[in-house]
């Protein structure tokens, strides 16, 4: 039976040319493209090439110029942590953010040339983003949880000319500086920015440091409005740096062209939004959600969209979620299963729920991480409407695998974030390259071409693009999920097949972890891995096999290593555990064995592996996980 969600995927798979550029005429492009769909340098596809756009354009002054919406609503700033609401129209958003590109050229950034974006979730890291955009410079945001040392590696692999960051950020009831963080990873990088120019906020004064850092206030004064740039549909709108299984993260690029045309068809087709509507992500534009659903597709879109900056509980309460819904009308919102289970935990019978009037209210969207179904569940009993659980990652931008509540709604089934958004051609690959019939285990993969919007490739960095995401599986991009698809398509996301955890909706690298810790002196080796968390979905948890003749105690060192990852990664890794072991369990051929040693953190069956070098090893691994809270005594 053939339904919107049908015709749309089928063509878009069958005729991608026909398909995009029809939805590509819904943009504004300074000039038209040449090609829809540039496959003449394989595997690195284009999209939209020979085509003129301009990011920004396209999310401000053609909602202000072009549809004549500049009095429409474009951002709800709504802040419980610094108790302020600041609303802005598309005319003002659009007159702030060209004054601020103007601060920029002033600062001699030009076309191509990156700024590194450190901010808290305040308006002003959104202009600073457009501005860029505006531009036609590379922004690259950096979130405010990751360290200095963190915040060092990104600033030599992107270059920046400039930085743009704030006084300070806000977590919960804590004023967390920000101006110590970027002059220590000033201080560590080898690139030196040629300046740095700091929003004031009033809960924390940072001293400006001479011949370097700049005041936005000042500069916004003293600077011109500045007009779009036209840049290639195909240059760098952004870097995005995640986690990678190294300690170096991985530079997705955004391109402009196909990112426009993609992310604002989302709107509609997954979220069902149009652009008289409120619509909320809760998350960080330190994240892709937050760049693609906070910014950019919403503002493309012409809608208006909430920028949050506070936690699901704790600013003042589990019920500020429902407070912001209510208060400002939002027809959808989106967001990490972790923050609805901190809601569930805090308030289990949703309690506060009921002060609220939520009638505006009309899908709950959760990605990020698996979502539980017993999440799912209270979510929909308590809230009343759909709970989508939908599938993407910070290469993607955007969906590959939603109920397209836009074109047509199935039925939800529980473990699954329902089909493939059209655009992605979803397989199942086993270890030969061959595509697996419905209901078998596989490595998800997508058969090349990405769609637009899509990362096309690393920074700087196409020969690691193509080894990390297009070598194992030719001809497909690995997502490097495990899973499978049902008999009607339903996509299940099972595991990650790299040392990749998601701790909390963040995305983080146990082997980054692993060489922490190894730098530690007295540690010999050291494993981290990925165990369950009621709350987080995952922790992190460090095994150390120490140094002989160590004189300091175990738990000296494990506090020590428990700073060091806050110190050298940053508090998102939220990285509290750890123990001591005589030995880890390896196979014989000297592979460390994490997934037996899950298994028993998160109390599941374990069979001793026939490959374990000394089975006895994994009765003391039982004993120091009893210790530490986590998995159970005994066999
Ligand atoms: N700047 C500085 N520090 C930050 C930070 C920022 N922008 N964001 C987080 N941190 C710190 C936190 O203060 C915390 O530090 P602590 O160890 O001293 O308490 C640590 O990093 C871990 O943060 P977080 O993962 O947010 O845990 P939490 O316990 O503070 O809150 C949740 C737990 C579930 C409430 C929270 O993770 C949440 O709201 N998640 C929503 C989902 C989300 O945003 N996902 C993003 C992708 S969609
Ligand atoms: P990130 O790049 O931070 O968005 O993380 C992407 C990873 O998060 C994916 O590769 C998955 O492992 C996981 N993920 C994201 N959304 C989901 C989901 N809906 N279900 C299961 N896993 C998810």
């Amino acid at each position: 039976m053939s339904n919107a969600y049908e015709a749309a995927y089928q063509r878009s798979l069958n005729d991608p040319e026909g398909f995009w550029g029809e939805i590509a005429e819904d943009c504004h492009w300074f000039k038209k493209w040449d090609r829809v769909l540039d496959d003449s340098n394989k595997p690195l596809y284009r999209w939209f090439t020979g085509g003129m756009i301009n990011t920004c354009y396209n999310a401000l002054d053609f909602h202000v110029d072009d549809r004549g919406r500049g009095e429409h609503l474009a951002l709800i700033y709504d802040s419980p942590v610094t108790n302020t609401i600041r609303k802005y129209t598309y005319a003002e958003l659009r007159d702030i953010v060209a004054r601020f590109a103007g601060v920029l050229t002033n600062k001699g950034v030009t076309k191509g040339d990156r700024v590194i974006i450190y901010m808290p979730m305040i308006p002003e890291a959104l202009v600073a983003m457009l501005a860029c955009a505006r531009i036609g410079a590379i922004h690259s945001v950096v979130f405010g949880g990751f360290a200095a040392k963190e915040l060092a590696t990104r600033i030599d692999d992107a270059r920046p000319k400039v930085m743009v960051s704030a006084s300070c950020g806000i977590e919960g009831q804590r004023v967390i500086a920000y101006k110590p963080l970027l002059d220590e990873a000033i201080r560590l990088s080898k690139h030196k920015p040629e300046s740095c120019i700091l929003y004031q906020r009033p809960q924390e004064h940072a001293p400006l440091t001479e011949d370097r850092d700049s005041d936005w206030e000042e500069g916004m004064k003293n600077a011109d409005p500045v007009d779009c740039v036209p840049v290639e549909a195909t240059d760098p709108l952004y870097i995005l740096y995640t986690s990678g299984t190294t300690g170096q993260p991985k530079g997705v690029v955004r391109d402009n062209g196909g990112h426009v045309v993609a992310l604002k068809w989302t709107m509609k087709a997954i979220y069902d939004i149009d652009e008289d509507d409120v619509w909320w992500a809760a998350s960080d534009v330190g994240w892709v959600v937050g760049h693609s659903y906070i910014v950019y597709a919403p503002l493309f879109k012409g809608c208006t969209t909430v920028l949050f900056e506070g936690k699901p509980v704790g600013t003042p309460d589990a019920g500020v979620f429902w407070r912001v819904i209510s208060e400002h009308k939002v027809k959808c919102m989106f967001t990490a299963p972790t923050a609805y289970r901190a809601i569930r935990r805090e308030d289990p019978q949703a309690d506060l729920l009921h002060q609220y009037d939520l009638s505006n209210f009309k899908i709950l969207f959760l990605a990020g991480e698996r979502s539980d179904p017993a999440t799912i569940q209270w979510s929909e009993k308590h809230l009343n409407v759909p709970v989508i659980d939908h599938w993407w990652q910070t290469e993607t931008g955007w969906a590959i695998a939603a109920n397209c509540m836009g074109l047509h709604f199935f039925p939800v089934k529980y473990g699954s974030p329902t089909k493939a958004v059209p655009g992605w051609n979803v397989q199942v690959l086993n270890a030969a390259n061959e595509e697996m019939p419905p209901g078998e285990i596989g490595a998800l993969s997508v058969k090349l071409p990405l769609p637009p919007g899509a990362l096309p490739t690393l920074w700087e960095n196409d020969q690691r693009y193509i080894d990390a995401y297009l070598k194992e599986y030719p001809g497909y991009y690995k997502t490097a999920d495990a899973g499978m698809v049902d008999e009607e398509g339903y996509i299940y996301v099972m595991s990650r097949t790299d040392d990749i955890i998601n701790v909390a909706g963040h995305r983080l690298s146990t082997g980054a972890m692993e060489e922490v810790l190894s730098g530690h002196p007295d540690v010999a080796e050291a494993a981290v891995l990925g165990v369950h968390d009621e709350l987080k979905g995952q922790v992190p948890v460090g095994f150390l096999v120490l140094n002989a003749g160590v004189e300091k105690s175990n738990d000296e060192i494990l506090k020590e290593v428990v700073a060091m990852v806050r110190d050298q990664i940053g508090p998102v890794a939220a990285f509290k555990k750890a123990a001591v072991v005589k030995r880890l369990p390896k196979t014989r051929s000297g592979k460390i064995l994490r997934g037996t040693i899950r298994s028993i953190a998160d109390q599941q069956e374990v069979k001793t592996p026939a490959t374990i070098d000394d089975p006895a090893i994994l009765d003391e691994i039982r004993e120091v996980l009893a210790e530490i809270g986590l998995g159970k005594t005994g066999r």
